[in-house]
């Protein structure tokens, strides 16, 4: 395994596919899962590279950015354990100039959900995960629907800005009691980590209502307890984002939840009906 940590060396794309994990470190099962899926998709002659990277512009909090878990080394010992090729770890100051004055702005589906309560958060990924698909030049990059609006911004991104990038989603991969695997899971106290698999236990059963003020309704009042707080709690079009006025077309019951100063982010899809 290759580890690179200078962007001014990374190493040209091959000949094969090259299919890119971006992730921000803390690997967990759900990581490893969207590393299996890009070696699915690499085949045994195309390359699987990783990017770990605390990206700081993404952070709306200090807080958050300095409590981010980072174990580099145990992660790089998962990424040798998946047989993957190429593992780029940059430090923020190579990665941004300290006079930068570009920013990538997606402007439509990023105002709602997390882009509502996190103001520039996908201004901060749009452009990291631009500078490194300028920078790692791969065929195809891995993206896990937990983060679905992520997801839906960047193909938009990559569709409105000709990104030769095709982008792969994989499911929300999930602790045996249903939550959501984050790199924050782990931020939780016991207590908490007991709490919190009411997410989606709540979206699950609101999502079998027949109006979306019932499925609201249902989804608030099973998420809420003593330990936690709703950032937000929305029934969005699955494709606009825009909120849902009726079930028509598919939608996503989607929501943010602070545990103390953890917050957790889930998603539910709501068939049409
Ligand atoms: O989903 C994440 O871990 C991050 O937002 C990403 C895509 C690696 C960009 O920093």
């Amino acid at each position: 395994m290759r580890i690179v940590a200078d962007p001014a060396t990374f190493p040209a794309r091959p000949q094969q596919a090259r299919i890119l994990v971006p992730t921000m470190g803390a690997l967990h099962e759900g990581h490893l899962e969207l590393i299996r899926r890009a070696r699915s998709f690499a085949g045994p002659n195309g390359e699987v590279a990783v990017s770990i990277f605390v990206n700081p512009i993404q952070f709306d909090r200090p807080d958050d950015l300095a409590a981010y878990p980072r174990p580099l080394e145990d992660d790089l010992e998962k990424c040798r354990a998946e047989g993957v090729d190429l593992v780029f770890t940059p430090e923020a100051d190579s990665i941004f100039f300290p006079d930068r004055s570009t920013t990538v702005l997606e402007y439509s589906l990023s105002k709602t959900l997390c882009g509502a309560t996190r103001p520039g958060h996908f201004d901060g990924v749009c452009t990291i995960v631009l500078k490194l698909f300028n920078l790692i030049q791969p065929s195809a990059a891995v993206f896990g629907e937990k983060d679905y609006q992520q997801l839906a911004i960047i193909r938009r991104m990559v569709r409105d800005l000709n990104v030769p990038v095709e982008i792969i989603a994989h499911p929300t991969i999930r602790e045996s009691d249903g939550l959501a695997m984050s790199s924050r899971n782990t931020r939780l106290t016991p207590e908490q980590r007991t709490d919190a698999p009411r997410i989606r236990r709540a979206l699950v059963s609101a999502a079998k209502m027949l109006t979306p003020a019932s499925i609201l309704d249902t989804a608030r009042a099973a998420i809420e307890s003593p330990l936690n707080r709703i950032d937000y709690l929305q029934l969005v079009d699955a494709e606009t984002l825009e909120p849902a006025t009726d079930l028509k077309r598919s939608s996503l019951l989607a929501t943010a939840v602070f545990y103390d100063k953890v917050r957790l982010i889930d998603n539910h899809a709501v068939p049409w009906h």
